[in-house]
Order: structure tokens, then C-alpha cells, then sequence
């Protein structure tokens, strides 16, 4: 195996959670806890530590158990399985969704249910790991396309569309990419789609719960709708496992095929009850979503300001542009001794010369947050 480069190597820490909403503590050599305000995770709503989610967790526990014991297959659908699946139909207006133990897993199956080594897929270039390694199970022929870059998803299309192939290209994209806090232009792209009779699959994973019509994502009202969508439990809705949303006769498809439905676990019913209420609080706050962007809009434009670069965006994700692994590093050190957890990204999961530090931002962030960045990333 090549050795890796210092300033690549990825650490594992303890961090446990402090006594505040978004207040974290890492366990340092020398046995001492340091107290971080939470700049890193994706829980954008705080609903991992949510009262009303511990407590319906609670409650249930007793009757329904920690985990499922088999897949649907054996020990069937829980109550909590299809009522989380009913109530993300209707809120999503989608016809069939299935619940997967993780976004990964998800993310493998809608690639393999779309695709075949006979299918050509066109793909943004900056497309999360769990839908390339479905792309390669698929078998599929990968072709890339520059970063939300319509142009170029068209040409890809067309020279697609003239090579005479027999099988519908997949066009595969996310809704607010995750190391760049971009989002693309979901309209346009799924019009190309039906122009050049392309199936589409969206990664949710980060908008949804926050962006889009009271938090439903990005596809939500799109006037031609997406052929699937992926969406993960351990981002906004705090807890994990994931979902597909697709139509009744994909649905079906995957439920008849799906190597990483059936055979798998189910989903545990303590992580469904956890989804099931961030769905209803969601629900029933549906300008959470709205009030983030707003606040994420006040950082850009405060970052600006002191001349930090980041890419243009509209949610919670703002990734600082800084370029080497070890500046990226210095600059989580320093944000870390001021207080601050905001992770350095590095390739591989971000393109050669590109680390940055990824700010995440929270519902229930202290009001001063904002300021201590400033003054934070000032000193490096
Ligand atoms: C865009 C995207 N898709 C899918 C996943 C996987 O989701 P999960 O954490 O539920 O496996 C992630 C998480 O890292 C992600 O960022």
C-alpha cells in the first residue's frame, strides 16, 4: 500500500457531547476535555438531542426493542417501518418509499436499480462516494460532467443521444453537495433529463429536512419530477438510516430486486420511531429550514466581507477555500484552540489543491458564534 502523506492522515477522537445544545468536549492526551461549539457535524437542527425525539424514542423502546432481528423479508414490516414510509410518501407527494439502513446503502441500490452495464451514466463530477461505488457495481459506463455545469450535462446528453444507444442514459446529481455547500440547477437539469429521455437520481441527502418547500428538499414541485430520490435520517432529521422515494413501479422493482434491501437488517425501529418524530417536528416547523438559510446568508456575506472565499451557496454548508492540506489543518488547530470545531477537508474527498475548512452551521448555535469565527480565523 502507497504510504500516506502526513498531512492526509485521518485521526479518530474521542468527542462526547457537552451540557448545551451544540456544545461539544474532546478528550485530549493529557485527560483534559476542551469544550467546542459544533461547526462540523450535519445535524442543522439539533434534533439528534431533541427532548421530544429522546422521549418518543423512549416511549417506545419498550414495546418495539432496539433493533429488527432480520430484513423485512423475515421478520416483516414494524408498524414504525410503514408508518415512516406512508408519512414520507405523502410529505415528499412521491408514490413508494422504502427505508434503508444507511444513505450509503441507499445510495448503492438506487444506482444498481437504474443502471446496468448496458446503461451510460452521466454524473457531476464532485457526486458522493456512495453513488460511485454504486456506479461501479452497476457496471454501468461513467461519464462526468464539470460541476453543476449545464452545458456540459447537455453535451454529455446529446453525444449520448447520437451514439444510437438502446438504454435511457441516468443522470446522477445531489441537491446540496456536501463538501461544497453548492447546489445545482435541479429545473433545468430534470427538463434535459426528459428532453434527451434521461432518468434522473438526486442525492437529498443534505437538503432535505431544510431546503426546499417547509424543508421537503430541493426535488419537491420540480415541474418534471426526478425518476428517485436518495435522503439520509443522519443529517437534518438527527438520527440515521436513509430512504429511497421513487414511483410505485420502481418501488416494486427494488423491492423484487434489491440486493441491498433484502438482504440487510431493517432499519432499527428505535433510529425509525427517531425519523419518524423529526419528521412531524419538521412538520410543524416548517420555517426552520428558511430561518438557517437566512443565518447561513448573514455568515457568507460577514465571511466576504474579511476576504474568505467560499463557493456560492444558499444552505448551511460553508466551505472555506484554502488550498494545501497542512493550511487547512492550521486552520482547524486555530479555530479549535479559540473554541471553534470546523473539520479540514482533504482529498481524496475533495479534488487535488482544494482543502478547505468546512463551517457547518446549526439552528441552535450561541449568538456569538458568528463573531468568534472572525476573530478565530483572523489569527491564523
Ligand atoms: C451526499 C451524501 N450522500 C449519502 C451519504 C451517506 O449517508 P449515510 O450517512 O446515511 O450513510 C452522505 C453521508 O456522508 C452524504 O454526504
Amino acid at each position: 500500500m502507497n504510504k500516506i502523506p502526513k498531512a492526509r492522515l485521518r485521526t479518530l477522537r474521542t468527542i462526547t457531547n457537552g451540557s448545551r445544545p451544540g456544545e461539544l468536549k474532546i478528550l485530549k492526551d493529557n485527560n483534559q476535555t476542551t469544550s467546542l461549539i459544533d461547526l462540523a457535524s450535519n445535524d442543522y437542527l439539533g434534533l439528534s438531542h431533541h427532548p421530544t425525539v429522546i422521549e418518543s424514542i423512549k416511549s417506545s423502546i419498550g414495546i418495539e426493542g432496539v433493533g429488527s432481528g432480520a430484513s423485512r423479508f423475515i421478520t416483516g414490516s414494524k408498524p414504525i417501518h410503514k408508518q415512516l414510509e406512508e408519512s414520507l410518501s405523502d410529505w415528499l407527494d412521491q408514490e413508494c418509499v422504502l427505508l434503508f439502513p444507511s444513505g450509503f446503502q441507499a445510495n448503492i441500490a438506487a444506482v444498481m436499480a437504474l443502471a446496468d452495464r448496458h446503461t451510460t451514466i452521466i454524473a457531476d463530477r464532485l457526486i458522493h462516494y456512495s453513488l460511485l461505488v454504486g456506479v461501479k457495481a452497476s457496471g454501468a459506463r461513467l461519464q462526468r460532467f464539470a460541476h453543476n455545469d449545464l452545458l456540459d450535462l447537455e453535451k454529455k446528453l446529446k453525444s449520448c443521444a447520437q451514439t444510437g444507444s438502446t438504454q435511457n442514459p441516468l443522470v446522477i446529481t445531489e441537491s446540496l453537495f456536501s463538501m461544497e455547500g453548492t447546489t445545482p440547477p435541479l429545473n433545468e437539469m430534470s427538463s434535459l433529463c426528459k428532453k434527451y429521455g434521461a432518468r434522473f437520481l438526486v442525492d437529498e441527502a443534505h437538503a432535505l429536512g431544510i431546503l426546499g418547500y417547509q424543508g421537503r428538499g430541493l426535488c419537491y414541485g420540480l415541474t418534471t419530477p426526478v425518476t428517485m430520490i436518495s435522503g439520509t435520517f443522519g443529517k437534518a432529521f438527527g438520527s440515521g438510516g436513509a430512504f429511497l422515494a421513487t414511483n410505485k413501479l420502481l418501488g416494486e422493482e427494488l423491492i423484487q430486486r434489491s440486493g441491498a434491501f433484502r438482504y440487510t437488517t431493517a432499519l432499527a425501529p428505535l433510529l425509525c420511531k427517531g425519523a419518524y418524530t423529526a419528521l412531524n417536528l419538521i412538520q410543524s416547523n416548517p420555517t426552520w429550514g428558511v430561518k438557517l438559510q437566512e443565518e447561513a446568508s448573514n455568515w457568507r456575506a460577514e465571511l466576504k466581507k474579511s476576504q474568505w472565499s467560499y463557493p456560492k451557496g444558499i444552505g448551511p454548508i460553508i466551505s472555506i477555500m484554502i488550498g494545501s492540506d497542512l493550511e487547512a489543518l492550521k486552520h482547524q488547530n486555530i479555530l479549535e484552540e479559540n473554541g471553534l470545531l470546523s473539520i479540514a477537508i482533504r482529498p481524496p474527498t475533495v479534488p487535488e489543491g482544494t482543502a478547505r475548512l468546512r463551517v457547518v452551521l446549526r439552528k441552535d448555535l450561541p449568538s456569538h458564534t458568528l463573531n468568534k469565527l472572525l476573530i478565530a480565523l483572523n489569527k491564523v
